[in-house]
C-alpha cells in the first residue's frame, strides 16, 4: 500500500479579466480536502479580497505577491474576522501601505480580541454598499449562507466575478481550481454538506424567506462564482449550486461526526 502523500500545492489561477484565485488546501479527513482561498483583482486600484489562513502567511504573501505588487495594492476586502480569511490582515495592512481596509464595525471589533485594527486605515462597508475603485465598481453583499455575522460577500461589476465567501463550500477528494471537474453527485454532496456545515441553523429557516434573499442574490448579474471554499463555479452549475441552496430549509442535518469516530481513527492510527 502507498504511503506517499497527495501534492496539495496549487498555484494562483485567473477565473475572470484581472482577476486571480490565491488557492490553498486544508486535508479534513475523513471528507477529503477544503478549498481554503482568497482572491485578488488587479484592476486600475488592485483589491486583495481575504487575507488567507495564518497556517499558510508565506505561501499566501508569496502567491499574492505573484499576481500583484503589493505597492500597488489600494484595498483589502475582509468578509469577515473568521481565522481563514483575516489571519493574514496584519501582514496583509503591513506588506500593502498604500491599502485602505474595507470591513465593517462588528468585524473590527471581534478582532480587537486579539489585535487592534488600525482604526484610521478603515472604511465600512455594509450589505449594498457600493465601493467605486477606478476601472469597476464592487458591492458588498450579504450572502446567502455564512458562519459569521459580519460576513459580506463581494460582486464585481465589471468582470462579473461574485466572491461568495463561505457560501457554495464543498470538499473534494483532489485539488481541484474548477467545479465543472467535479461529478454530478460529488457537487451536490459537496454542496450539501458544505452549506449544511457553515449553516447549521438551516434547519430553522423559513423557507419562504431564505428562497427569495437566494434569489435576491441570484438575480445579480453574475458570471463567476469564486469563494473561499470552493472551485470556482461557472455556467450552469451557477443555477445548480444555487439550486441546492434552496434545499437547506427542508434537508435533514448532517450527521456530526461522533466520540466513537474519533476513537475509531486514533485506534485505526495506533495500528499503522
Ligand atoms: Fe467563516
Ligand atoms: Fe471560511
Amino acid at each position: 500500500m502507498s504511503t506517499a502523500q497527495p501534492d496539495l500545492t496549487m498555484t494562483p489561477y485567473q477565473v475572470a479579466d484581472d482577476t486571480f484565485v490565491i488557492p490553498w488546501v486544508l486535508e479534513a479527513p475523513p471528507v477529503g480536502l477544503f478549498p481554503m482561498n482568497s482572491l485578488v483583482i488587479r484592476g486600475k486600484q488592485p483589491v486583495l479580497v481575504d487575507t488567507g489562513s495564518p497556517a499558510d502567511r508565506e505561501g499566501w504573501l508569496k502567491n499574492v505577491s505573484s499576481v500583484v505588487d503589493l505597492d500597488d495594492v489600494r484595498w483589502i476586502f475582509l468578509s469577515h474576522d473568521d481565522r481563514d480569511h483575516s489571519g493574514n490582515l496584519l501582514a496583509a495592512l503591513e506588506a500593502c501601505p498604500n491599502a485602505t481596509l474595507l470591513t465593517n464595525w462588528f468585524s473590527v471589533g471581534r478582532m480587537f480580541e486579539e489585535w487592534a485594527t488600525p482604526l484610521d486605515r478603515c472604511r465600512f462597508v455594509n450589505d449594498g454598499d457600493v465601493v467605486d475603485i477606478g476601472d469597476r465598481r464592487i458591492v458588498a453583499i450579504r450572502p446567502p449562507v455564512f458562519d459569521n455575522p459580519t460576513t459580506r460577500a463581494l460582486f464585481d461589476e465589471r468582470t462579473g466575478v461574485f466572491w461568495s465567501v463561505d457560501t457554495f463550500a464543498t470538499n473534494m477528494r483532489e485539488p481541484l481550481s474548477d467545479s465543472a471537474d467535479l461529478a454530478e453527485d460529488a457537487f451536490r454532496d459537496g454542496q450539501l454538506l458544505g452549506g449544511r456545515l457553515v449553516a447549521a441553523w438551516h434547519p430553522w429557516l423559513d423557507e419562504g424567506k431564505f428562497c427569495a434573499h437566494v434569489q435576491k442574490v441570484q438575480d445579480l448579474p453574475i458570471k463567476v462564482v469564486a469563494g473561499c471554499h470552493t472551485p470556482v463555479i461557472r455556467g450552469p452549475r451557477i443555477e445548480e449550486a444555487f439550486g441546492l441552496l434552496r434545499q437547506l430549509p427542508v434537508i435533514e442535518p448532517w450527521p456530526e461526526f461522533t466520540q466513537q469516530d474519533l476513537e475509531g481513527w486514533m485506534a485505526a492510527m495506533s495500528s499503522g
